[in-house]
């Protein structure tokens, strides 16, 4: 077999056998296929797609070529959350500790930004001395005492997908239905939780633009998902404009840190507590999604969650006063207000835009080389919706490098639609899918 010739095929439309899908992941995974020839067949992918057929053994294939992580040794019914990506998308920081302190196994593999979406471990590493790479056994442990661990795709675990994640994101292929199937599923998979629920984002910000491919994505995902017996629902949610306001690293482990402490952004709030009651009622703790609702909002009034976030932290090694006092996050040496200059209502605030001037800041990763800058990023103070005045702050740049303000003040002032009231109203949740 010539990697040659199944770009060529792939190039000219044909389905992939399930031999030629694993040679590509084997041999790129241990370096036979360079990243040039890898890239020609990523971009033949996302131009012809793949069938459900070679979607399902791509996703086998990136399993098999690691290790899997063993959880049968932590009790109870052990739940898993994955986002496909979105601006400003905490999520992860702020509805595992809600999950855990309900007395929940939280166990996630995190992954990092991906083109101008944020990833958790990114945002994870403000935090100093936060260890992200984990061994089965310390998984294993920290979740028996404190109900959640979130990892890296540690040592062996799916390296073919950290290889091709890593490869897609600074390639402009990271839009196509089975490569992110497979990426996501592969992680899930390789973790052995008892359910996953996936949080599919649609919009601007997201990877699928339009409601179509996101629900064909979580059909997708979700069967996939339930052929290995994993108990698998997807939530197709909005990522028109940033989720919440904080977009970049240490911003975000802020903003979730305060919406852990009753103090955070309703749409993100409101997710988490929609996510969270789905994952209660698949780990068997309530009945109603309603009751669900409850336990959530009880674990961030009487503090449990942020508890939850503390021992979390200390447990994979980091140092809890960043926790405690996020003054201690990382911080940009300036902050420059982006006023308005005319009046009226918010329409809209593209999301994609937004994640890309948050990435030319340094928030995210330009080539597979770039060092990111934890501290930078936007603000946002004002979302759809809300009334502006002439002269109001409509965000806030945290930058290190003072060459870069103008040309962010610019692409906000462009990214930022204002005019008349909207007539529809904002929609957070489109559909869900079990
Ligand atoms: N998240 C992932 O883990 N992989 C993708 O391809 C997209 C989002």
């Amino acid at each position: 077999m010539r990697i040659y010739d199944i770009i060529k095929k792939k190039r000219d439309g044909y389905s992939l056998s399930t031999e030629e899908i694993n040679y590509f992941v084997e041999n790129y995974t241990n370096g036979n296929i360079p990243d040039y020839q890898a890239s020609a067949l990523l971009m033949a992918i996302y131009f012809n797609k793949m069938d459900k057929r070679e979607t399902l053994d791509l996703t086998k294939a990136m399993i098999n070529s690691g290790d899997t992580f063993d959880l049968s040794n932590i009790n109870g019914i052990k739940v898993d959350k994955h986002s496909t990506g979105g601006v400003g998308d905490s999520v992860t920081l702020i509805l595992g500790p809600m999950i855990a302190a309900c007395g929940v196994p939280f166990v996630k593999m995190s992954g990092r930004g991906l083109g101008h979406t944020g990833g958790t471990l990114d945002k994870l590493e403000s935090i100093k001395n936060f260890k992200v790479e984990l061994s089965n056994d310390e998984f294993v442990r920290n979740t028996n005492d404190i109900n959640i661990s979130i990892c890296s795709q540690t040592g062996n675990i799916t390296p073919a997908d950290k290889k091709l994640y890593a490869l897609r994101d600074v390639t402009a292929t990271v839009e196509n239905l089975s490569l992110i199937a497979g990426s996501i599923m592969s992680k899930k998979l390789a973790i052995e939780s008892d359910a996953i629920i996936l949080d599919v984002k649609v919009g601007s910000g997201a990877f699928m633009k339009n409601i179509d491919d996101a629900i064909s994505l979580a059909n997708e995902m979700v069967d996939i998902g339930n052929s290995y017996g994993r108990k698998t629902i997807a939530i197709v949610t909005n990522m028109d404009e940033p989720l919440g306001k904080a977009i970049g690293n240490a911003l975000e482990v802020k903003e979730a840190i305060e919406t852990l402490q009753g103090n955070g952004p309703n749409d993100l709030y409101e997710l988490c507590l929609k996510l969270g009651s789905k994952l209660l009622l698949l780990a068997k703790k309530v009945d109603k999604e309603e009751d669900g609702r409850n336990m959530l909002i009880n674990v961030i009034k009487s503090g449990k969650a942020y508890e939850k976030l503390i021992e979390l932290v200390q447990h994979q090694g980091g140092d809890i006063s960043y926790v405690k006092d996020t003054d201690l996050l990382p911080k940009a040496k300036y902050i420059v207000e982006v006023k308005s200059k005319v009046e009226g209502y918010v329409k809209s605030i593209d999301a994609e835009e937004i994640g890309k001037a948050a990435l030319y800041l340094g928030a995210g990763r330009e080539t597979i080389e770039s060092k990111l800058d934890l501290a930078v990023g936007i603000v946002l103070n004002k979302k759809v919706d809300d009334k502006v005045e002439l002269g109001e702050v409509l965000a806030y740049i945290h930058l290190n490098n003072m060459e870069k303000a103008e040309e962010v003040e610019r692409r906000l002032h462009e990214i930022y639609l204002i005019g008349d009231k909207n007539n529809a109203k904002k929609q957070l949740i489109y559909k869900e899918i079990e």
